[in-house]
């Protein structure tokens, strides 16, 4: 079959656009760098294998390794020794098939919210589909009333909203997102998780999610790794692996996830006084 630009669109075509979500296996990863004082182990030995659509969350210390992990997953690093397989293939580059959205939004501050967007757009798409794609993100992301105004235009939440469109553009099988919260107000925070369910649920992609706020993992995470070292000289691993009970949406206010909130802050060496 011959497939050309313009071709009316059917339902397999608009399929075609939408994330099919990936597993991502990793085994025996590692990674250390050289510094002055000899090698700096960063991580060691991490396993953890992820179901497609599946939400997981990464917590652990400052420079634990988090981002690293997260770099080698979507191929930016790559690891001493183990092996990443997204959907039965290793990344041995960097993957088309994961996008990634930072703590910062790093939107292109000369271009509108729209163009931004549609800067994710895997390389290829055609003009009408692409416009189609983004516009029905700025909805997904509450930003059509928006589309037209440039970064500097818009508020903190907003441009990490831009950011996740983006990110989304790319039709990721797999969304690798770094701490995209962390620079929000508590209570902009709170509606960005709901707003990430939200996207989840509609476009159910696999999500690796680095965040220091154990609430945050607790409420949008089917499970939550706690990254650390167990060792002093030696990188970090999984040291934790919950799976969070119930269905989302969560009550923030369930007895069950705060008993898990103790135990991953008591992982983490935060005192509990309890
Ligand atoms: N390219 C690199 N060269 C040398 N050291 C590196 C490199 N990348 C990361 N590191 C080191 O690896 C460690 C882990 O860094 P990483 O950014 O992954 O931590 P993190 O868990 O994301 O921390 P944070 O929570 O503060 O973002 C740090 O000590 C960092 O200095
Ligand atoms: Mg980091």
């Amino acid at each position: 079959m011959i497939l050309t630009s313009t071709a009316p669109p059917t339902a397999e075509a608009v399929d075609v656009r939408r994330t099919h979500p990936a597993g991502v296996r990793l085994s025996g990863v590692s990674r250390s760098f050289p510094t002055p004082r000899g090698q700096h182990h960063v991580l060691t030995d991490v396993n953890l294998s992820i179901g497609p659509g599946e939400i997981v969350a990464l917590i652990g210390a400052s420079g634990c390794g988090k981002s690293t992990l997260l770099r080698e997953i979507c191929g930016l690093d790559r690891p001493d020794a183990g092996e990443i397989v997204i959907d039965d293939q290793p990344v041995r580059t960097v993957e088309a098939r994961c996008a990634v959205a930072f703590q910062e939004p790093r939107l292109l501050p000369w271009r509108t919210v729209r163009d931004n967007v549609h800067l994710g757009l895997p390389r290829g798409t055609g003009r009408v589909d692409g416009d189609d794609r983004v516009d029905e993100l700025l909805e997904l992301v509450g930003l059509t009333a928006a589309a037209e105004r440039r970064p500097r235009e818009v508020s903190g939440g907003m441009a990490q909203r831009v950011s996740l469109a983006r990110a989304l553009a790319r039709n990721p099988a797999v969304l690798l997102l770094d701490e995209p919260l962390g620079a929000l107000d508590a209570l902009t925070r709170l509606k960005m998780q709901d707003l990430l369910l939200e996207i989840h649920a509609a476009e159910p992609t696999t999500v690796v999610l680095v965040t220091h706020d154990v609430e945050e993992a607790l409420y949008l995470a089917d499970r939550v790794a706690l990254i650390g070292g167990a060792h002093r000289h030696r990188g970090s691993e999984v040291q934790t692996l919950i799976t969070v009970p119930g269905d989302r949406p969560r009550d923030r206010g369930d007895t069950t996830l705060a008993a898990l909130r103790l135990e991953l802050l008591q992982g983490l060496g935060v005192p509990t006084h309890h």
